[in-house]
């Protein structure tokens, strides 16, 4: 990894497909680390299909590759590393202690476990002797409150976590409330390991200034990534932070990258339908009033989309934001996804 600010794609179950990664490689936009959407762990789980092809592209990787594993049960997450380490070649595993859906975390797993420390304590050390590969977490700073956090950063450091992934809001405040960076400052200051802070940066010029505030060692982009791509070129490439000019042009051959990913493997149904889970995203740089937005959430036919292509290609020299317009919200919040 070079001189930079370190720069990680977050976890989105749904968006980080293998085929987003692929994207971010064609645009030349790709970040340091890589955190799979996470891979649920229980007595009878197996390696999905999505991250086994994540495994295997990686093997021509330029990014370390961390495989996130979401569970409780202390000898699954044992059988799962060892499958894994057996059959792929990749940098790390990733814990997830965070997850704030309530289907997810009423079965005591994600970030249910920060309320639990004694299950997070009995997983962090079967985890650390699973594997010899670096171990990374990710979390929140609480579930209702911090009441445990400075005993969760005492369990990091003595189970020798190697990277602190820190979404910086508890549980309960899903994506709604601020998000409180302070938190990062915290734990940078007193963890060995590198603290990468997490939670609405938009862009290159915020990621500095979170860095210089907090001293993390690096930032991990989840939305603004699928909204921005280019986010992680800017941050690796450019210092002091500069935006490039990104154009309706490049937008829409964004877009097109991805339609013809989707269309892959789906019928033309169902890739409109994940395909408007990344243009939520995209639309909030497009127009401050919303009818991009407002349109591409409606779209249910090819030639929907091909009539919002073209407003973009009318338009092609028009320079994108890359911060959403604030009245559009920094999105809408996930759903069913995570
Ligand atoms: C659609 C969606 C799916 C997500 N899936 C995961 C996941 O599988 N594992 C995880 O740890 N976090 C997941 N997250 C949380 C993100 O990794 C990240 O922590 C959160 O979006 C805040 O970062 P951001 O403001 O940069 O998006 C998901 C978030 C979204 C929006």
């Amino acid at each position: 990894m070079g001189n930079h600010l370190q720069c990680a794609l977050a976890p989105m179950k749904g968006l980080t497909k293998p085929f987003f990664i692929r994207i971010l490689r064609q645009l030349g936009t790709l970040p340091d680390i890589v955190v799979s959407e996470f891979l649920r762990v229980h007595p009878t789980s197996s390696i999905d299909l999505d991250i086994q092809e994540l495994l295997k592209e990686s093997q021509r990787r330029a990014y370390k590759l961390y495989i996130q594993l979401l569970g409780e049960d202390v000898a699954s997450f044992t059988r799962i590393i060892h499958q894994l380490e057996d059959q792929y070649s990749f940098d790390g595993i990733n814990l997830n202690f965070g997850c704030p859906m309530p289907k997810i975390y009423r079965k005591n797993v994600g970030g249910a476990l920060l309320k639990n420390i004694d299950q997070l304590e009995r997983i962090l050390s079967a985890v650390r002797q699973s594997t010899s590969l670096a171990l990374s977490v990710k979390m929140r700073v609480g579930f209702s409150d911090d009441r445990f956090f400075s005993k969760i950063l005492e369990l990091i450091e003595q189970y020798r976590i190697d990277i602190l992934f820190l979404h910086a809001r508890t549980v309960e405040e899903r994506y709604s409330a601020s998000v409180h960076y302070f938190y990062v400052a915290h734990a940078a200051s007193q963890l060995t390991c590198p603290v990468f802070a997490n939670g609405d940066i938009q862009n290159s010029e915020q990621a500095h200034q979170i860095q210089a505030t907090t001293l993390c060692a690096g930032v991990m982009i989840g939305r603004a990534a699928i909204r921005y791509p280019w986010i992680f070129q800017e941050i690796i490439r450019t210092s002091p932070p500069t935006s490039f000019e990104i154009s309706f042009r490049d937008v829409q051959n964004y877009i097109s990258l991805i339609w013809e990913e989707l269309c892959r493997q789906r019928s033309e149904i169902a890739a409109i339908h994940a395909l408007k889970a990344f243009l939520k995203h995209i639309a909030l740089g497009i127009d401050d009033h919303g009818k991009f937005l407002h349109d591409a959430t409606r779209i249910t036919h090819f030639h929907e989309l091909q009539e919002l292509l073209s407003f973009l290609e009318k338009r092609e020299n028009c320079i994108y934001q890359n911060v959403p317009y604030p009245n559009l919200g920094t999105s809408s919040n996930p759903s069913r996804s995570e």
